[in-house]
């Protein structure tokens, strides 16, 4: 994969200067750096960021300026997969898990994917009344490489409507284990990027207050998870930990940063997963030892244990590349 730092994604030729400060909450037309050039002004109204007088409020010009801000992260990827990625003539291919309104995919298509001419996006999402309203949405704005699948995360990997290969996953806020699925979607999908925000996890939060007793008993680190909400935050943390170490053990590079903007949620941690065919055998041994520490091994075991066979200790995997 080329280095994404070589490209110049267009974010980064025209910088966003950050929204003006105004008193209150009153609305306001944009001004030039709030807007693109070809951005959907009816894509905007349907999400509600501009009000029918075409203005803008407080809340709206913090949603934007959190979208540009995930945009940031992902134009490069997508840009690096347009070139690279599995078809280069008709790619590249997003799969978008927990789809929910499918507000990350219509601003990535009008962003990104409307003016590249080519690629598709592929939303998926449980609530039929959501894949129904996408589907009308994207109709309406003439989107019309964008297809819904109301399917499950898990069901999804065998969907005939999906193609064999997907250059992304992104996965934001998809619920509890969703995020699981899809790092398993995007390692069978052999993806060549995934993005993810995790959720809620509450399964191995679970496994953390059932053995408490025991575990206080044997170490003073227990005490990272005795209270009730260490241990929600805790396990969450520990979750997202043996999900980076799995993706590491798979072949990815993995950045963890903040998704800057989303204070108002709890769950804002980044995971950025770049396939590089390295598959570090050291992650998957840690990733065993942390099962093993915490007791996790018959709950998790079957998700997060990756085979040693073939995973070579310089990192070097002997496995087949993305
Ligand atoms: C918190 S919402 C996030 C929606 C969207 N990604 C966003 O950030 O605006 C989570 C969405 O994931 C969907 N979802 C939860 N579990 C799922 C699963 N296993 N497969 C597909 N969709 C799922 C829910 O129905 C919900 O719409």
């Amino acid at each position: 994969m080329q280095n994404h730092a070589m490209n110049t994604p267009r974010s980064q030729r025209k910088p966003h200067a950050p929204a003006t400060k105004r008193r209150g909450s009153a609305d306001a037309a944009p001004d030039a750096s709030e807007l693109r050039p070809g951005q959907s002004i009816a894509l905007l109204h349907e999400l509600h960021i501009l009000t029918r007088e075409g203005r803008l409020n407080q809340d709206a010009r913090r949603k934007l300026k959190q979208v540009y801000h995930l945009f940031h992260f992902i134009e490069p990827v997508l840009q690096d997969c347009a070139e690279h990625g599995y078809d280069p003539v008709h790619g590249p291919t997003l799969a978008d898990h927990g789809a929910g309104k499918s507000y990350l995919g219509f601003i990535l298509y009008d962003l990104y994917f409307k003016e590249l001419g080519r690629g598709w996006i592929y939303g998926i999402e449980t609530r039929p009344e959501l894949v129904e309203k996408s589907r009308a949405l994207a109709q309406r704005l003439g989107f019309e490489r964008m297809r819904f699948l109301n399917l499950s995360v898990a069901a999804s990997a065998q969907a005939a409507e999906l193609p064999e290969r997907i250059d992304i996953v992104t996965a934001l806020h998809a619920c509890d284990t969703a995020t699981d699925d899809a790092i398993d979607f995007g390692l069978q999908k052999k993806a060549r990027a995934m993005v993810l925000v995790p959720c809620c996890q509450a399964e191995l939060a679970a496994c953390l207050r059932h053995d408490k007793a025991l575990h206080l008993a044997r170490t003073p680190l227990a005490e990272l998870w005795r209270h009730p909400l260490h241990t929600r935050e805790f396990g969450s943390q520990l979750t997202n930990v043996l999900r980076c170490l799995r993706l590491e053990a798979s072949g990815y590079q993995v950045t963890v940063t903040e998704l800057v903007g989303w204070e108002h949620s709890l769950k804002n941690e980044l995971i950025i997963a770049r396939y590089t065919g390295q598959k570090k055998r050291s992650a998957a041994e840690r990733l065993h030892a942390i099962l093993a520490e915490f007791g996790l091994e018959p709950t998790l075991g079957a998700r997060f244990r990756i085979p040693l066979d073939g995973l070579r200790s310089n990192g070097a995997g002997a496995g087949e590349g993305a």
